[in-house]
């Protein structure tokens, strides 16, 4: 617990931003990448590009010291996610997401153990808001579903949670320092929402609590991603006072 809160603290501004790398295929993954360049150090695999045989990316963006977030978003048996989450570890990414459901997220834990992998639990997306989780026949809202996962990844073992940056403070008052907090919907001012319905800027994710950003279209659909990305980087630096 406590080398995660020192690791926090020295976290540079650069390093609190992952970029999404949604792209259909690993060619595509890779110019990105590449014209990215030194100006981000963490890159997320999703299932868009997992599926089209991105997989292979992880362990090529780790051997040249990038890190990875693997967001496969996995819900299954707990069989089945325990073995999942083993497989995963062993293609050298620093975190994998799961569902913030206890079964999956206990299945979880137990694969990641002793990995170096982290787990992050998804608490609700943020696409979502009330009117979706009623109509996905859920009891609460979002704040109250995302207070009650947070609670229950805490006493799992869990290491961090996905949520919107709009949570991100609520969260930090219930999980305290020792869970990492990853906030996606992220949106620089003016930029296009898309299909995101909870979104923040970057400072405002900061300055309520996130320790890192995923940026996935305000970054690779920028007419240059490199400019674009380092913008963020110094929006995360400015909401920190920090260089
Ligand atoms: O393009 P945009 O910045 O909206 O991309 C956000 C990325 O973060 C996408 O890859 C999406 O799958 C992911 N994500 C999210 N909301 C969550 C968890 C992950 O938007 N709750």
């Amino acid at each position: 617990m406590q080398l995660k809160v020192d690791e926090f603290r020295a976290l540079a501004p650069r390093n609190r931003l992952i970029v999404a790398l949604d792209a259909p295929n690993v060619g595509g993954a890779r110019r990105l990448v590449e014209r990215i360049g030194e100006s981000a150090t963490f890159y997320k695999v999703g299932m868009e590009l997992a599926y089209g045989g991105g997989l292979a990316l992880v362990p090529e963006l780790a051997a040249v010291g990038k890190q990875v977030f693997l967001d496969l978003k996995l819900h299954d048996i707990p069989n089945t996610v325990e073995r999942a989450t083993a497989q995963a570890a062993k293609l050298g990414a620093r975190f994998l997401t799961v569902h913030a459901y206890p079964q999956t997220m206990r299945a979880a834990v137990a694969g990641a153990k002793g990995s170096g992998m982290q787990v992050l639990a998804i608490t609700v997306l943020t696409s979502c808001d009330d009117a979706d989780l009623l109509d996905a026949c859920y009891r609460f809202g979002v704040v109250e579903t995302v207070r009650r996962r947070a609670e229950q990844a805490l006493a799992l073992g869990v290491d961090g949670l996905v949520a919107s940056a709009a949570e991100a403070a609520t969260l930090r008052r219930i999980v305290g320092a020792g869970m990492l907090l990853v906030a996606p919907g992220i949106r620089p001012e003016g930029a296009p929402v898309g299909d995101q319905k909870r979104v923040a800027t970057p400072a405002e994710a900061i300055r309520n609590g996130a320790d890192y950003l995923v940026v996935g279209r305000p970054v690779t659909e920028a007419p240059n991603p490199r400019v674009a990305a380092e913008a963020i980087v110094a929006e995360i630096a400015a909401a920190r006072r920090l260089d």
